[in-house]
Parts: structure tokens; sequence; C-alpha cells
């Protein structure tokens, strides 16, 4: 465990939670639980829809299933502890619990990033060489690129976690937030955390931007190969496979550059909180929404295996 200075022991920190006045506080319980009951089970349906349909065993629904599965552990992270604190006296998080809180919350949001590059990579490949389009996308490069994004990961979130574990905390353990966010805790250390916020700024800065910069070149390249032929057809068809996957993009870059980028003036909480919430919450939530509402592949494989069910039943 940690001394201080003071020789106080640090064994739990204080999560303020969301600045939410107590009456409204039941109403907020229901609305939470509801939305982390349907981020489990739209994404546990997703999931077990591509697993079960053979027609869904392509490049695009297996990334489209680990995306799930990441934005279903990202959420767990922390909506359980969020809710559990809702009720409690005191909402407390032990100091190893609040470290493992910072570990996987990095981990997840960081593979829910890299695999929508390999998403977005999946795409180019099918427009702009749809002839080579399965020789290219072979499972064994699908393969390759999930286990270098969790290889990547695990180090990226292992050096942050390490880096923080070295610091001391003294008196001060109240965190102004709904989970243990690593900036947040970073202002709470009584020692020099200079290391721990250029490795944030430069490495998070590079685990962010990179990922952006390629899908963007993805997107460009697509774009411009439907330029030079343009088609009625061909627009239309690039929006049908693409148009999901730029939605769930704009969603979770417009929410990170809204939070990391805009500077705020006046060191507002609320803003952080709201928006902390913005990815939390609402993106693993909304993604399987996204990608199930436009898409025929996914509808058409519910339904096989809603009609498989009703089949079964009546044998
Ligand atoms: C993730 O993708 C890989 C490679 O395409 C696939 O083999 C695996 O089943 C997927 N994992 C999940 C949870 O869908």
């Amino acid at each position: 465990m940690i001394m201080g200075k003071n020789q106080t022991l640090i064994s739990e920190f204080l999560l303020l939670g969301l600045p939410i006045q107590p009456e409204h506080q039941n109403l907020f319980y229901a609305l939470f639980l509801a939305m982390y009951l349907t981020t489990v089970l739209g994404n546990l349906i997703i999931i077990t829809l591509i697993h079960l349909d053979s027609h869904l065993h392509t490049p695009m629904y297996l990334f489209l299933s680990n995306l799930s599965f990441s934005d279903l552990c990202f959420s767990s992270v922390t909506m359980p502890k969020l809710l559990q604190n809702m009720q409690s006296e005191v909402p407390s998080i032990p100091y190893a619990g609040c470290l493992t809180q910072i570990y996987f919350f990095l981990f997840f949001g960081d593979l829910g990033n890299f695999i929508l590059v390999a998403m977005a990579y999946d795409r180019y490949v099918a427009i702009c060489f749809p002839l080579h389009y399965t020789t290219i996308m072979s499972p064994k490069l699908c393969l390759s690129l999930v286990v270098l994004s969790w290889v990547q990961t695990t180090f990226y979130s292992l050096l942050h976690t390490l880096l923080v574990n070295r610091l001391s905390f003294c008196a001060d353990n109240v965190i102004p937030h709904f989970f243990c966010e690593i900036s947040a805790l970073l202002k709470l250390a009584c020692s020099d955390t200079q290391v721990n916020e250029w490795v944030l700024f430069i490495i998070g800065g590079i685990v962010v931007v990179i990922p952006f910069l390629l899908i963007l070149v993805s997107y460009a390249k697509i774009v411009s190969s439907i330029l030079k032929v343009p088609s009625a057809r061909g627009i239309c068809k690039a929006f049908s496979t693409c148009g999901s996957h730029l939605s769930v993009v704009s969603l979770f870059y417009g929410t990170v550059i809204g939070l990391y980028l805009c500077p705020t003036a006046n060191k507002s909480t609320v803003k952080d909180t709201v928006m902390a919430l913005m990815y939390t919450v609402v993106t693993p939530m909304l993604n399987p929404f996204i990608y199930s509402l436009r898409n025929r592949d996914i509808k058409g494989a519910l339904r096989r295996a809603l009609f498989r069910k009703k089949n079964s039943f009546c044998v």
C-alpha cells in the first residue's frame, strides 16, 4: 500500500459520482440500469447472431462482433460500479479496484479504437479491390489484426497502470468523477506526476491520432475511388456498406475530440462527466443499433434465428 508523507494510508478512494440532486437519484439509477442492460443485451445479440449464422462469417462481421465484445466489456468496467455506488452511502472504491478500473478502461477503450481501424481497412479493400477482397482479407490477416490490437492494447494499458501505481497518494482521496479516471487520479497524487502526464499526452495522443488518421486515409481512398467512376450504384453501395461504420467512428471520435481537444476554460467537471457518460454509456449502447437497424444482413440473420427457434418450438 502507499504511505504518504504525512503517514496517511490511502487504501480506498471516494468516487463523487454524478452531479445529480438526491431527489432525482432513483430516476437516474433506473435510467442507467436500463441503458446498461440495453448495452449488454444488444451487444450479446450481435455477437450471438454473428457466430450462429454462417452467412455472417465474413471479416466485416467478425470485426463487428469483436467491436461488440469490446463495447460490452468497456461499459462493464464503469457501469456496474456506478450503479452500485449510486445506491450506497459511502461511494468508495479500493485502491486495487481503482487500478483495475484504469487498466481495463484503457484496455477496452483502445481495443475498440483499433477494431474500428481494422473495419475501415476492410471497407477500403472491399470497395477499392473488390475482386481481390477474399484473398487480401484472409482469415489469417483478420486474426493477425485482432491479435495485434490485443497485444498493443495490453502494453499500452499496462504502461499507464504501472506508472500510476508508482505514485503516492496522501490525504486527498476524493475523485470528482464516477469512475477512476486516470487524469482525475493524477490530480490527487502528492508525488511528481510529470512523467505520467507526458506519457499520457504522447502515447495517448498516438493511440488516438494514428488510428483516426488511418481511418481518414481509408475513407479518403474510398471516396476517391468512387469519384473516379461516379455511378449512382457505386455511391449507393459505398454508402450502404460504410454508412454504419462511419456513424460509429464519428460518434467515438466526436466525443473523444470534444473531451480532450476542446479546452475547457473553467475546469468544468460537469461537462467532463457528461462527455464521459457519452462514451462510456451511450456509444457502446448505440453501436449495435447503428449496425443492426440499417443492416439487411443482420436483420436477415435475426429473422433466421427467430424462425429456427419458432420451428423447434413447434416440433
Ligand atoms: C474476432 O475476430 C477474429 C478474427 O476475425 C475471430 O476469429 C473471432 O471469432 C472474433 N471474436 C469475437 C468475439 O467475435
